[in-house]
């Protein structure tokens, strides 16, 4: 994964050089590059909150969106799943804006965007809270996809019949990962996965992201209060402040700078 990191180092600058020369114009990002920020803004209201975010994510790597209370993170996520305008900037999927488009487009072009909060129908069984997953996908795939669910996760298929309601934590964190699955992303927006989680259970999490990486290639933008666990298995890390980029590099890069680390990562 060094090889990648280090690509996605360099492609973050050479993004912006694109971008300046055709912003807008369909594909500027280097080869490989799945999700492309370039220049965002974004806010509610009078309040803004992102100013001039860029950042590339490459393909089939973990990006690690870290940063304190407030900083804009998932502000971030809602402006490229689109339940947030972008007010100036660029937001592309292999070369396709997303930018001024409905969350349902960006859903279908590829983005799955898991929320905060572990967020399951409670009442509903494991396998009702799967098929709300399935809505974007064509009738004749939906059985393989519960299957392969099932079979990629065997907890869900354990409980399938259960109500998603008791579940614990770490096994709602993986019916909600396992649902945006289900509608075979390109890129997956997850945000804070580890949040209320046991360390033991957060372990666990993380390398299932990591594993969807690994077997997927799936690109995955991860947003975590949890820095030092994200940063174990992400690429690249990109640290937000005041809705602004303060820093991007290379993963052990930036867990290695002890200086950022404790100025805004708290570790
Ligand atoms: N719906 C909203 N209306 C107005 N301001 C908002 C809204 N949602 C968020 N904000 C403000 O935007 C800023 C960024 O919030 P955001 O939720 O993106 O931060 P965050 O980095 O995800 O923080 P946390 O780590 O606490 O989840 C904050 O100042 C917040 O108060
Ligand atoms: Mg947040």
């Amino acid at each position: 994964m060094a090889d990648n990191g280090g690509a996605a180092g360099n492609g973050a600058a050479g993004n912006r050089a694109a971008g300046n020369r055709a912003a807008g114009n369909g594909p500027t990002g280097r080869a490989g590059s799945a999700l492309d920020i370039r220049d965002l803004a974004a806010g509610y209201g009078n309040v803004a909150v992102l100013d001039n975010v860029t950042i590339a994510a490459a393909a089939g790597t973990i990006t690690a969106v870290l940063g304190a209370n407030g900083a804009g993170k998932t502000t971030l996520l809602r402006t490229i799943s689109g339940s947030v305008r972008a007010r100036a900037g660029q937001i592309e999927i292999d070369g396709m804006s997303l930018v001024r488009r409905a969350p349902e487009e960006i859903a279908r072009a590829g983005v799955a965007h898991v929320p905060e909060g572990q967020g399951v129908i409670t009442e509903l069984t494991v396998e009702e809270n799967l098929r709300l997953g399935l809505l974007l996908r064509p009738r004749r795939e939906r059985a393989a996809a519960i299957a392969d669910a099932y079979q990629r996760f065997g907890v869900l298929g354990d409980r399938r019949r259960q109500a998603a309601g008791t579940l614990s934590g770490g096994e709602r964190q993986i019916l909600v990962i396992a649902r945006a699955l289900l509608s075979a992303p390109r890129v997956l927006l997850l945000d804070e996965p580890s949040l209320g989680l046991a360390p033991k259970i957060v372990a666990q999490v993380m390398d299932l992201i990591a594993r969807l990486r690994d077997e997927s290639g799936l690109t995955v933008v991860l947003v975590e209060q949890n820095a030092r666990s994200a940063l174990e298995i992400a690429d690249k890390g990109v640290v937000l402040n005041l809705g602004r980029v303060v820093a991007e590099s290379d993963a052990a890069e930036l867990a290695a700078d002890v200086g950022l680390r404790r100025h805004y990562l708290g570790f």
